[in-house]
Protein backbone atom coordinates (compact mmCIF):
# COMPACT_ATOMS: atom_id res chain seq x y z
CA UNK A 1 0.00 0.00 0.00
CA UNK A 2 2.21 2.15 1.05
CA UNK A 3 4.55 2.21 -1.97
CA UNK A 4 1.40 2.88 -4.16
CA UNK A 5 0.62 5.58 -2.14
CA UNK A 6 4.15 6.87 -3.29
CA UNK A 7 2.95 6.55 -6.97
CA UNK A 8 0.15 8.40 -6.25
CA UNK A 9 0.53 10.40 -4.06
CA UNK A 10 0.47 14.30 -6.17
CA UNK A 11 -2.20 12.62 -8.26
CA UNK A 12 -4.28 12.06 -4.87
CA UNK A 13 -3.42 15.16 -3.20
CA UNK A 14 -2.00 13.84 -0.41
CA UNK A 15 -0.67 15.81 2.56
CA UNK A 16 -0.29 13.28 5.69
CA UNK A 17 -0.55 9.55 6.20
CA UNK A 18 -1.60 8.63 9.70
CA UNK A 19 -0.93 5.02 11.20
CA UNK A 20 -3.37 3.37 13.85
CA UNK A 21 -2.38 0.39 15.70
CA UNK A 22 -3.33 -0.89 18.81
CA UNK A 23 -0.28 -3.30 18.70
CA UNK A 24 2.36 -0.58 20.55
CA UNK A 25 4.98 -2.85 19.13
CA UNK A 26 3.97 -3.07 15.81
CA UNK A 27 3.80 0.64 14.71
CA UNK A 28 7.59 1.39 15.44
CA UNK A 29 8.54 -1.90 13.24
CA UNK A 30 6.49 -1.07 10.49
CA UNK A 31 7.47 2.71 10.20
CA UNK A 32 10.78 1.35 9.99
CA UNK A 33 9.84 -0.55 7.25
CA UNK A 34 8.02 2.71 5.27
CA UNK A 35 11.38 4.28 6.30
CA UNK A 36 13.38 1.61 4.52
CA UNK A 37 10.70 1.99 1.41
CA UNK A 38 11.25 5.97 1.39
CA UNK A 39 15.39 5.15 1.48
CA UNK A 40 15.24 3.27 -1.32
CA UNK A 41 13.15 5.79 -3.28
CA UNK A 42 14.44 8.77 -2.23
CA UNK A 43 11.77 10.61 -1.43
CA UNK A 44 9.19 10.47 1.59
CA UNK A 45 4.86 10.75 2.29
CA UNK A 46 4.92 12.53 5.24
CA UNK A 47 3.61 10.09 7.90
CA UNK A 48 2.83 9.86 11.63
CA UNK A 49 1.59 6.99 13.74
CA UNK A 50 -0.61 7.35 16.69
CA UNK A 51 -2.27 4.84 19.55
CA UNK A 52 -5.39 6.97 19.95
CA UNK A 53 -7.93 6.22 17.23
CA UNK A 54 -10.20 9.60 17.19
CA UNK A 55 -6.74 11.08 16.57
CA UNK A 56 -6.23 9.03 13.63
CA UNK A 57 -9.60 9.65 11.89
CA UNK A 58 -10.04 13.23 13.08
CA UNK A 59 -10.78 15.27 9.41
CA UNK A 60 -9.58 12.44 7.01
CA UNK A 61 -10.50 11.71 3.74
CA UNK A 62 -10.46 8.54 3.21
CA UNK A 63 -9.83 5.60 6.26
CA UNK A 64 -8.66 2.07 5.33
CA UNK A 65 -9.57 -0.40 8.08
CA UNK A 66 -7.86 -3.58 8.48
CA UNK A 67 -7.58 -4.90 11.77
CA UNK A 68 -7.33 -8.71 13.02
CA UNK A 69 -9.35 -8.94 16.55
CA UNK A 70 -7.36 -11.56 18.48
CA UNK A 71 -4.38 -11.58 16.48
CA UNK A 72 -2.91 -14.86 14.57
CA UNK A 73 -3.91 -16.81 17.68
CA UNK A 74 -7.33 -16.28 17.44
CA UNK A 75 -6.99 -17.42 13.57
CA UNK A 76 -5.46 -20.65 14.47
CA UNK A 77 -8.72 -21.32 16.62
CA UNK A 78 -10.83 -20.40 13.68
CA UNK A 79 -9.35 -23.35 12.10
CA UNK A 80 -8.40 -25.74 14.19
CA UNK A 81 -11.64 -26.21 16.27
CA UNK A 82 -13.79 -26.88 12.81
CA UNK A 83 -10.85 -28.89 11.46
CA UNK A 84 -11.18 -31.01 14.74
CA UNK A 85 -14.44 -31.94 13.62
CA UNK A 86 -13.70 -33.13 10.04
CA UNK A 87 -15.05 -29.51 8.85
CA UNK A 88 -12.83 -26.98 6.84
CA UNK A 89 -10.55 -25.19 8.94
CA UNK A 90 -10.33 -21.85 6.82
CA UNK A 91 -10.53 -18.17 8.07
CA UNK A 92 -12.85 -16.52 5.46
CA UNK A 93 -14.93 -19.72 4.47
CA UNK A 94 -17.00 -22.05 6.86
CA UNK A 95 -17.20 -21.44 10.30
CA UNK A 96 -13.70 -19.66 10.60
CA UNK A 97 -15.46 -16.91 8.79
CA UNK A 98 -18.02 -17.00 11.05
CA UNK A 99 -16.10 -16.92 14.48
CA UNK A 100 -13.75 -14.47 12.89
CA UNK A 101 -17.01 -12.22 11.96
CA UNK A 102 -18.29 -12.82 15.73
CA UNK A 103 -15.76 -11.40 17.07
CA UNK A 104 -14.48 -8.47 14.79
CA UNK A 105 -18.00 -7.35 14.22
CA UNK A 106 -18.60 -5.28 17.85
CA UNK A 107 -15.39 -3.76 17.35
CA UNK A 108 -15.66 -2.79 14.15
CA UNK A 109 -19.12 -1.23 14.72
CA UNK A 110 -17.23 0.55 16.82
CA UNK A 111 -14.71 2.22 14.92
CA UNK A 112 -17.18 3.02 12.42
CA UNK A 113 -19.06 4.98 14.85
CA UNK A 114 -16.11 7.02 15.74
CA UNK A 115 -15.45 7.81 12.24
CA UNK A 116 -19.04 9.04 11.50
CA UNK A 117 -18.19 11.14 14.24
CA UNK A 118 -15.19 12.27 13.70
CA UNK A 119 -14.73 11.51 9.88
CA UNK A 120 -18.17 12.32 8.62
CA UNK A 121 -17.11 12.94 5.04
CA UNK A 122 -14.27 10.24 4.88
CA UNK A 123 -14.60 7.13 2.14
CA UNK A 124 -14.07 4.18 4.73
CA UNK A 125 -12.67 1.49 2.68
CA UNK A 126 -12.49 -2.01 4.52
CA UNK A 127 -10.08 -4.64 3.99
CA UNK A 128 -10.77 -6.13 7.16
CA UNK A 129 -12.17 -9.86 6.86
CA UNK A 130 -14.98 -11.09 6.44
CA UNK A 131 -14.72 -8.35 3.87
CA UNK A 132 -18.41 -9.19 2.94
CA UNK A 133 -20.17 -9.18 6.33
CA UNK A 134 -17.91 -6.66 7.97
CA UNK A 135 -18.60 -4.27 5.13
CA UNK A 136 -22.59 -5.37 5.73
CA UNK A 137 -22.50 -4.15 9.41
CA UNK A 138 -20.43 -1.16 8.79
CA UNK A 139 -22.22 0.20 6.09
CA UNK A 140 -25.80 -0.12 8.75
CA UNK A 141 -23.88 2.99 10.21
CA UNK A 142 -21.35 4.65 7.48
CA UNK A 143 -24.14 3.99 5.14
CA UNK A 144 -22.63 4.26 1.09
CA UNK A 145 -19.24 6.00 2.46
CA UNK A 146 -18.24 2.41 3.11
CA UNK A 147 -17.71 -0.07 0.91
CA UNK A 148 -15.28 -3.02 0.82
CA UNK A 149 -12.02 -4.40 -1.00
CA UNK A 150 -10.72 -7.55 -1.83
CA UNK A 151 -7.82 -8.56 -4.05
CA UNK A 152 -9.05 -11.77 -5.63
CA UNK A 153 -11.30 -10.51 -8.12
CA UNK A 154 -8.85 -8.00 -10.14
CA UNK A 155 -5.74 -10.95 -9.54
CA UNK A 156 -7.96 -13.21 -11.40
CA UNK A 157 -8.75 -10.38 -13.99
CA UNK A 158 -5.03 -9.38 -14.20
CA UNK A 159 -3.98 -13.10 -15.08
CA UNK A 160 -6.75 -13.63 -17.58
CA UNK A 161 -5.65 -10.84 -19.44
CA UNK A 162 -2.23 -11.75 -19.37
CA UNK A 163 -3.05 -14.79 -20.76
CA UNK A 164 -5.31 -13.33 -23.39
CA UNK A 165 -2.01 -10.85 -24.11
CA UNK A 166 -4.83 -7.93 -24.22
CA UNK A 167 -4.41 -5.13 -22.10
CA UNK A 168 -6.81 -5.12 -18.68
CA UNK A 169 -8.31 -2.05 -18.83
CA UNK A 170 -9.64 -2.78 -22.51
CA UNK A 171 -11.29 -5.84 -21.62
CA UNK A 172 -15.18 -5.82 -19.46
CA UNK A 173 -15.25 -8.96 -16.98
CA UNK A 174 -19.14 -9.86 -16.16
CA UNK A 175 -18.11 -10.89 -12.26
CA UNK A 176 -20.68 -10.86 -9.78
CA UNK A 177 -21.68 -12.79 -6.26
CA UNK A 178 -19.91 -12.13 -2.76
CA UNK A 179 -17.10 -11.56 -1.12
CA UNK A 180 -14.74 -14.90 -1.79
CA UNK A 181 -17.81 -15.81 -3.58
CA UNK A 182 -18.21 -14.71 -7.08
CA UNK A 183 -18.25 -15.41 -10.12
CA UNK A 184 -16.59 -14.60 -13.78
CA UNK A 185 -19.53 -15.22 -16.57
CA UNK A 186 -17.91 -13.38 -19.49
CA UNK A 187 -14.70 -11.70 -20.52
CA UNK A 188 -15.87 -9.20 -23.71
CA UNK A 189 -13.73 -7.60 -25.60
CA UNK A 190 -15.75 -4.92 -27.81
CA UNK A 191 -18.75 -7.21 -28.23
CA UNK A 192 -16.64 -10.39 -28.21
CA UNK A 193 -17.17 -13.13 -25.42
CA UNK A 194 -13.28 -14.28 -25.28
CA UNK A 195 -14.30 -16.61 -21.83
CA UNK A 196 -15.75 -19.86 -24.17
CA UNK A 197 -12.47 -20.08 -26.26
CA UNK A 198 -10.83 -19.89 -22.82
CA UNK A 199 -12.42 -22.31 -20.98
CA UNK A 200 -11.97 -25.05 -24.41
CA UNK A 201 -7.90 -23.99 -24.51
CA UNK A 202 -6.49 -26.56 -22.25
CA UNK A 203 -3.07 -24.76 -23.12
CA UNK A 204 -4.00 -21.32 -21.99
CA UNK A 205 -6.03 -23.05 -18.95
CA UNK A 206 -3.02 -24.59 -17.80
CA UNK A 207 -1.47 -20.95 -17.42
CA UNK A 208 -4.70 -19.81 -14.76
CA UNK A 209 -4.24 -20.04 -11.48
CA UNK A 210 -8.17 -20.50 -10.82
CA UNK A 211 -7.54 -23.85 -13.40
CA UNK A 212 -5.04 -25.42 -11.45
CA UNK A 213 -7.57 -25.53 -8.45
CA UNK A 214 -10.61 -26.59 -10.42
CA UNK A 215 -11.27 -29.45 -12.95
CA UNK A 216 -11.37 -28.45 -16.21
CA UNK A 217 -13.84 -30.57 -17.21
CA UNK A 218 -16.29 -28.82 -14.55
CA UNK A 219 -15.05 -25.47 -15.27
CA UNK A 220 -16.28 -25.99 -18.78
CA UNK A 221 -19.29 -27.43 -17.95
CA UNK A 222 -20.19 -24.48 -15.54
CA UNK A 223 -19.16 -21.68 -18.46
CA UNK A 224 -18.07 -19.70 -15.86
CA UNK A 225 -14.95 -19.07 -13.49
CA UNK A 226 -15.10 -19.07 -9.81
CA UNK A 227 -13.46 -17.11 -7.54
CA UNK A 228 -10.43 -19.23 -5.92
CA UNK A 229 -12.22 -19.42 -2.37
CA UNK A 230 -14.77 -21.19 -3.95
CA UNK A 231 -12.36 -24.08 -4.02
CA UNK A 232 -13.19 -24.54 -0.56
CA UNK A 233 -17.52 -25.82 -1.76
CA UNK A 234 -16.35 -27.68 -5.20
CA UNK A 235 -13.25 -29.31 -3.37
CA UNK A 236 -14.18 -29.53 0.17
CA UNK A 237 -13.22 -33.30 0.54
CA UNK A 238 -9.72 -32.88 -1.18
CA UNK A 239 -8.86 -29.41 0.68
CA UNK A 240 -9.92 -30.99 4.24
CA UNK A 241 -7.77 -33.92 3.41
CA UNK A 242 -5.27 -31.54 3.07
CA UNK A 243 -5.38 -29.74 5.99
CA UNK A 244 -6.03 -32.86 8.28
CA UNK A 245 -2.64 -34.38 6.56
CA UNK A 246 -0.39 -31.00 6.35
CA UNK A 247 -0.81 -31.17 10.29
CA UNK A 248 -1.15 -26.87 10.97
CA UNK A 249 -3.64 -24.74 9.59
CA UNK A 250 -2.57 -21.79 7.35
CA UNK A 251 -2.86 -19.66 10.31
CA UNK A 252 -0.28 -21.60 12.05
CA UNK A 253 1.89 -21.44 8.91
CA UNK A 254 1.76 -17.32 8.94
CA UNK A 255 2.08 -17.19 12.46
CA UNK A 256 5.10 -18.92 12.25
CA UNK A 257 6.50 -16.75 8.98
CA UNK A 258 5.43 -13.61 10.90
CA UNK A 259 6.83 -14.51 14.36
CA UNK A 260 10.26 -14.57 12.40
CA UNK A 261 9.59 -10.82 11.10
CA UNK A 262 8.16 -9.54 14.23
CA UNK A 263 10.75 -11.14 17.18
CA UNK A 264 14.11 -10.19 14.26
CA UNK A 265 15.98 -7.48 16.00
CA UNK A 266 15.20 -4.23 14.34
CA UNK A 267 18.39 -3.06 12.94
CA UNK A 268 18.27 -1.11 9.80
CA UNK A 269 15.33 0.31 7.85
CA UNK A 270 16.74 -1.50 5.29
CA UNK A 271 17.13 -4.33 6.75
CA UNK A 272 13.45 -4.18 7.79
CA UNK A 273 12.40 -3.49 4.70
CA UNK A 274 13.66 -6.31 3.72
CA UNK A 275 12.90 -8.76 6.11
CA UNK A 276 9.16 -7.62 5.59
CA UNK A 277 9.76 -8.96 2.12
CA UNK A 278 10.96 -11.98 2.58
CA UNK A 279 7.83 -12.40 5.21
CA UNK A 280 5.21 -11.19 2.56
CA UNK A 281 6.85 -13.15 -0.64
CA UNK A 282 6.91 -16.35 1.44
CA UNK A 283 3.34 -16.10 2.55
CA UNK A 284 2.32 -15.21 -1.44
CA UNK A 285 4.24 -17.91 -2.51
CA UNK A 286 2.26 -20.93 -0.09
CA UNK A 287 -1.17 -18.97 -0.47
CA UNK A 288 -4.20 -21.12 -1.36
CA UNK A 289 -1.61 -24.52 -1.63
CA UNK A 290 -4.36 -25.92 0.68
CA UNK A 291 -6.75 -25.96 -2.19
CA UNK A 292 -4.35 -26.87 -4.85
CA UNK A 293 -2.90 -23.93 -6.49
CA UNK A 294 0.92 -24.54 -5.98
CA UNK A 295 2.15 -27.19 -8.46
CA UNK A 296 4.17 -30.41 -7.44
CA UNK A 297 6.85 -28.56 -8.23
CA UNK A 298 6.30 -25.33 -5.86
CA UNK A 299 5.46 -23.49 -9.06
CA UNK A 300 2.14 -21.79 -9.71
CA UNK A 301 0.26 -20.95 -12.64
CA UNK A 302 0.31 -16.95 -13.59
CA UNK A 303 1.42 -16.18 -10.13
CA UNK A 304 3.15 -13.36 -10.09
CA UNK A 305 5.11 -13.10 -6.64
CA UNK A 306 6.02 -8.79 -7.03
CA UNK A 307 3.05 -8.37 -7.82
CA UNK A 308 1.81 -5.29 -6.34
CA UNK A 309 -1.08 -4.53 -7.93
CA UNK A 310 -3.55 -6.38 -5.21
CA UNK A 311 -4.79 -4.53 -2.47
CA UNK A 312 -3.17 -0.91 -3.03
CA UNK A 313 -4.36 -1.43 -6.64
CA UNK A 314 -7.86 -1.80 -5.97
CA UNK A 315 -7.51 0.42 -2.94
CA UNK A 316 -5.69 3.35 -4.56
CA UNK A 317 -7.79 3.07 -7.94
CA UNK A 318 -10.86 3.36 -6.17
CA UNK A 319 -9.19 6.38 -3.66
CA UNK A 320 -7.93 8.10 -7.44
CA UNK A 321 -11.92 7.78 -8.63
CA UNK A 322 -13.12 9.11 -5.80
CA UNK A 323 -11.11 11.94 -5.61
CA UNK A 324 -10.93 12.84 -9.32
CA UNK A 325 -14.63 12.00 -9.82
CA UNK A 326 -13.04 10.36 -13.43
CA UNK A 327 -15.46 7.30 -13.84
CA UNK A 328 -13.65 4.00 -13.11
CA UNK A 329 -14.79 0.47 -13.30
CA UNK A 330 -14.09 -2.36 -10.61
CA UNK A 331 -15.20 -4.96 -8.34
CA UNK A 332 -16.05 -3.57 -4.87
CA UNK A 333 -17.80 -4.48 -2.00
CA UNK A 334 -21.06 -2.00 -1.83
CA UNK A 335 -24.56 -2.51 -1.76
CA UNK A 336 -26.46 -3.71 -4.28
CA UNK A 337 -29.44 -1.36 -5.04
CA UNK A 338 -30.53 -4.11 -8.08
CA UNK A 339 -27.12 -5.32 -9.68
CA UNK A 340 -28.46 -9.16 -8.20
CA UNK A 341 -32.12 -8.50 -8.46
CA UNK A 342 -32.54 -11.64 -6.08
CA UNK A 343 -30.86 -10.05 -3.07
CA UNK A 344 -32.54 -7.28 -1.37
CA UNK A 345 -31.21 -3.61 -2.13
CA UNK A 346 -29.45 -3.39 1.23
CA UNK A 347 -27.58 -6.43 0.99
CA UNK A 348 -23.51 -5.82 0.43
CA UNK A 349 -22.75 -7.83 -2.79
CA UNK A 350 -19.36 -7.96 -4.78
CA UNK A 351 -19.51 -7.52 -7.90
CA UNK A 352 -18.92 -4.83 -11.25
CA UNK A 353 -19.22 -1.07 -9.61
CA UNK A 354 -18.51 2.32 -11.27
CA UNK A 355 -16.88 4.65 -8.87
CA UNK A 356 -16.74 8.45 -9.51
CA UNK A 357 -16.65 11.39 -7.47
CA UNK A 358 -20.36 10.66 -5.66
CA UNK A 359 -19.37 7.00 -4.38
CA UNK A 360 -20.32 3.47 -5.86
CA UNK A 361 -22.72 1.68 -7.61
CA UNK A 362 -23.25 -1.57 -9.09
CA UNK A 363 -23.53 -2.29 -12.15
CA UNK A 364 -26.07 -5.49 -13.25
CA UNK A 365 -24.47 -8.29 -14.95
CA UNK A 366 -25.60 -11.22 -16.88
CA UNK A 367 -28.28 -13.39 -14.67
CA UNK A 368 -26.31 -15.93 -12.66
CA UNK A 369 -27.18 -19.55 -13.19
CA UNK A 370 -29.78 -21.22 -10.60
CA UNK A 371 -26.98 -23.15 -8.55
CA UNK A 372 -24.96 -19.67 -7.72
CA UNK A 373 -27.81 -17.55 -6.64
CA UNK A 374 -28.48 -20.47 -4.48
CA UNK A 375 -25.08 -20.53 -2.87
CA UNK A 376 -25.45 -16.84 -2.67
CA UNK A 377 -28.73 -16.42 -1.26
CA UNK A 378 -27.53 -19.35 1.18
CA UNK A 379 -24.29 -17.72 2.32
CA UNK A 380 -26.22 -14.64 2.96
CA UNK A 381 -28.75 -15.76 5.40
CA UNK A 382 -26.11 -16.52 6.85
CA UNK A 383 -23.99 -13.88 6.86
CA UNK A 384 -26.78 -11.69 8.65
CA UNK A 385 -27.68 -14.00 10.88
CA UNK A 386 -23.61 -13.77 11.82
CA UNK A 387 -24.13 -10.48 12.22
CA UNK A 388 -27.33 -10.16 14.22
CA UNK A 389 -25.56 -12.92 16.41
CA UNK A 390 -22.96 -10.64 17.37
CA UNK A 391 -24.84 -7.53 17.42
CA UNK A 392 -26.85 -9.24 20.54
CA UNK A 393 -24.67 -11.41 21.49
CA UNK A 394 -26.61 -14.36 20.92
CA UNK A 395 -25.15 -17.91 21.13
CA UNK A 396 -28.29 -18.98 19.85
CA UNK A 397 -27.82 -17.08 16.78
CA UNK A 398 -24.58 -18.35 15.95
CA UNK A 399 -25.12 -21.58 16.34
CA UNK A 400 -28.14 -21.46 14.02
CA UNK A 401 -25.88 -19.08 11.94
CA UNK A 402 -23.04 -22.30 11.73
CA UNK A 403 -25.64 -25.04 11.26
CA UNK A 404 -27.31 -23.15 8.15
CA UNK A 405 -23.49 -22.65 6.29
CA UNK A 406 -23.50 -25.56 3.48
CA UNK A 407 -20.19 -26.65 5.07
CA UNK A 408 -21.45 -28.03 8.15
CA UNK A 409 -23.11 -30.77 8.00
CA UNK A 410 -24.76 -30.96 10.62
CA UNK A 411 -26.64 -29.26 13.66
CA UNK A 412 -25.09 -31.27 15.87
CA UNK A 413 -21.45 -30.31 14.71
CA UNK A 414 -22.35 -26.82 14.51
CA UNK A 415 -23.08 -27.04 18.29
CA UNK A 416 -20.01 -28.68 18.58
CA UNK A 417 -18.31 -26.61 17.07
CA UNK A 418 -19.66 -23.69 18.64
CA UNK A 419 -19.10 -25.27 22.30
CA UNK A 420 -15.17 -25.10 20.93
CA UNK A 421 -15.08 -21.71 19.49
CA UNK A 422 -16.76 -20.59 23.70
CA UNK A 423 -14.13 -22.57 25.25
CA UNK A 424 -10.77 -21.34 23.02
CA UNK A 425 -11.56 -18.14 22.09
CA UNK A 426 -11.50 -15.17 24.67
CA UNK A 427 -13.73 -12.70 22.48
CA UNK A 428 -16.29 -15.18 21.72
CA UNK A 429 -16.67 -16.19 25.14
CA UNK A 430 -16.96 -13.23 26.21
CA UNK A 431 -19.72 -12.09 23.19
CA UNK A 432 -21.95 -14.65 23.45
CA UNK A 433 -24.58 -15.63 25.88
C1 LIG B 1 -6.28 -12.98 -0.41
C2 LIG B 1 -7.70 -12.78 0.08
C3 LIG B 1 -7.69 -12.12 1.43
C4 LIG B 1 -6.79 -12.86 2.40
C5 LIG B 1 -5.40 -12.95 1.79
C6 LIG B 1 -4.36 -13.63 2.64
O1 LIG B 1 -5.70 -11.74 -0.69
O2 LIG B 1 -8.45 -12.00 -0.78
O3 LIG B 1 -9.01 -12.00 1.88
O4 LIG B 1 -6.74 -12.18 3.61
O5 LIG B 1 -5.50 -13.61 0.57
O6 LIG B 1 -4.62 -14.95 2.81
P1 LIG B 1 -3.66 -15.76 3.79
O7 LIG B 1 -4.21 -17.13 3.85
O8 LIG B 1 -2.30 -15.65 3.19
O9 LIG B 1 -3.74 -15.04 5.10
MN1 LIG C 1 -10.24 -11.26 0.13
Amino acid sequence: MYEAVHDVRDALGITELVLYDIDGARLPRVLQVLEGIDRERGSRVPVRATADLDDALEGADVVYSAIRVGGIASRIVDETVPLGHGVLGQETTGPGGIAFALRTIPVMRDIAERAALRAPNAWFMNFTNPAGMITEAIAEVLGDRAFGICDTPRGMFRRIAALLGRPQERLWFDYAGLNHLGFLQAVRDGTEDLLPGLLEDDALLDGLEEASIFDHAFLRSLGMIPNEYLAYYYGTAEVVRRQLDAGRTRGQEIAETQRGYFAAEPGSPEEALAAWRAATQARSSTYMAEAGAVREDGSRAGHDPDDLEGYAGVALRAALALRSGRPTVMVLNARNRTALPFLDPQAIVETVCVVTGAGVRTIATAPLPLHARGLIEQMKEVERTTIAAALQGSAPLAARALALHPLVPSTAVADRILEGYRAQEPHLAALLS
